[in-house]
């Protein structure tokens, strides 16, 4: 596997690939890979000539008083857990490479998409992130990239940047992995203290109760989201940031009755740590 610290080394990779008529799979990440990425890795290993991960913790996603600094960076567990799942290279840039002036060119979502859930208490974070997966994407050309849905707003808003912008690439999404608790597995567990990791399971249970009602027979959107964040609250260190229900694809306002798919998702903080879960029903 090649480590390509510079956009220099990592378009000499890319041009010998695409000359001989690979496919690429990319694998966009933070790093602190955990098994959510090791799925990710594996899906673009088995279904591309190429996998590229990149590793790179962005700074233009992140708001002030959020984690940046204290992000866990584990680039060298990363590279061997990425070897272990089929990537042959793997892509480390510094900030300095990927935002080179201080001028800058966003590439930005508009309209409710990226503004409802998280964007609501993190406004600039969906702008960073198409930002940087528009960087990645014209740097790593690839045929196929991959995305978790446990980000499952990222994934909607991504998916329409590439619709807007005509990138010439599939999207590939994975599901949710979670441990055998039920916690979903998230780069930002590491946070949480032993009793906190314990409180966390409070999210996938709350979403298991709306599943359980969903398939009963609940189909009033007002009442699922009642039943999850009455869950929720029997948790006494849970602070619930959001809980909301949303039509998928475009997250517009949920229907009165569940009749087609819709994301039932949340942001919960535990102790300091915000954690973000959903499902899809209907
Ligand atoms: O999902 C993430 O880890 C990040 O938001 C991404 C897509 C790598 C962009 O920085």
């Amino acid at each position: 596997m090649k480590l390509c610290k510079t956009i220099a080394d990592l378009k000499v990779e890319i041009s010998s690939a695409k000359a001989s008529g690979k496919t690429i799979g990319l694998v966009p990440t933070m790093g602190a890979l955990h098994e959510g990425h090791a799925s990710l890795i594996g899906a673009a290993a088995s279904e591309n000539d190429i996998t590229v991960v990149s590793i790179f913790v962005n700074p233009t996603q992140f708001g002030e008083g959020e984690d940046l600094d204290s992000y866990p960076r584990t680039l060298d567990a990363d590279c061997k857990l990425a070897e272990g799942m089929g990537a042959d290279i793997v892509f480390a840039p510094t900030a300095k490479e990927m935002y080179p002036s201080e001028d800058m060119t966003w590439v930005e979502v508009t309209g409710d998409i990226t503004k409802v859930l998280c964007g609501r208490s993190r406004p600039i974070h969906f702008r960073g992130v198409t930002t940087v997966v528009s960087k990645l994407f014209n740097l790593a050309e690839p045929t196929r990239a991959y995305f978790g849905q446990k980000d499952a707003q990222q994934v909607q808003v991504l998916k329409r940047m590439v619709k807007d912008l005509f990138f010439n690439l599939e999207m590939r999404i994975m599901p949710i992995v979670r441990e055998a608790d039920g916690l979903a597995k998230s780069s930002r567990n590491t946070y949480l203290s032993p009793a906190e990791r314990q409180a966390a399971l409070i999210l996938s249970q709350s979403l298991k109760k709306a599943e359980e009602a969903f398939n009963g027979g609940e189909k009033a959107s007002s009442k699922l989201v009642e039943i999850v964040e009455a869950h929720l609250k029997t948790e006494p260190m849970s602070d619930i940031d959001y809980v909301e229900l949303l039509q998928l694809p475009d997250l517009t306002v949920a229907e009165t009755e569940i009749k087609k798919p819709h994301l039932l998702a949340m942001a919960v903080r535990i102790g300091s740590t915000r954690l973000i879960d959903n499902i899809i029903l209907g």
